[in-house]
């Protein structure tokens, strides 16, 4: 009796879930009188860009899928200026979002990562200093393997923030002395502190 009980039960969800199926969209292909073409399949409006591209794109709601779009159908090529105040802000964003994991010089030993989630590389390696700005930006946005995605917390200014500091923080580690200015190259020569 209770088995018997249990199956009408269950059928009655299957009746509440079959309510559920019938929604009120249309499938993808499918003909509509709203529109004049008498198709339901609208174009994406001029200047959209795709959130992600691949075959894992459409079912992981494009958090797997690799982004393919060239800087300039982004809009976000290389081609902006790198000015103290970005840097600044580059900063404060870095501070809050990443530094917890890759810590505050990006060398990837952040307080979580002490605390045992698995370490990052540090940005001072050599696939990560010629990696990209697009490459970087995109991987905030979309996420990198076990990190998880930004995009919906940073935008695209703030992406830009970041990554030109993540620059200075490689710079920091690692720049190349013919790249000092003669007073910083002098200061390094006396073993002071640089000269800003
Ligand atoms: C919760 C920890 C965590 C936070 C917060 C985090 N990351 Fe990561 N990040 C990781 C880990 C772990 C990896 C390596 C992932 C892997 O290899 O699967 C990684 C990888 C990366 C990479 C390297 C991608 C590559 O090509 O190897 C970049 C760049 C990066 N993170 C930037 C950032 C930036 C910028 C932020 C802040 C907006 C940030 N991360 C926040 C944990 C984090």
């Amino acid at each position: 009796m209770l088995c018997f009980g249990s199956v009408v039960m269950l059928a009655g969800c299957e009746r509440a879930m079959h309510d559920m199926y019938a929604q009120p969209k249309y499938k993808p292909g499918a003909s509509s009188p709203l529109f004049a073409n008498g198709s339901a399949a609208r174009h994406p409006p001029d200047g959209s860009l795709p959130a992600a591209e691949g075959e894992r794109a459409g079912p992981s709601s494009g958090r797997l899928g690799r982004i393919v779009t060239s800087p300039a159908q982004a809009g976000e090529g290389r081609s902006y200026p790198v000015t103290m105040a970005l840097l600044q802000r580059g900063r404060n964003r870095y501070d809050i979002y990443c530094a917890a994991c890759h810590g505050l010089t990006g060398a990837g030993n952040g307080m979580i990562v002490q605390r045992g989630f698995p370490r990052p590389l540090p940005y001072t390696d050599a696939r990560l200093v010629r990696a990209s700005d697009d490459d970087l930006q995109r991987d905030i946005r979309n996420g990198y393997g076990l990190m998880y995605p930004f995009g919906d917390r940073i935008d695209t200014h703030d992406r830009l923030a970041i990554v030109a500091y993540i620059r200075a923080l490689q710079l920091s580690q690692h720049a190349p002395v013919k790249r000092l200015a003669p007073q910083d190259l002098n200061a390094l020569r006396e073993g002071g502190a640089p000269s800003r």
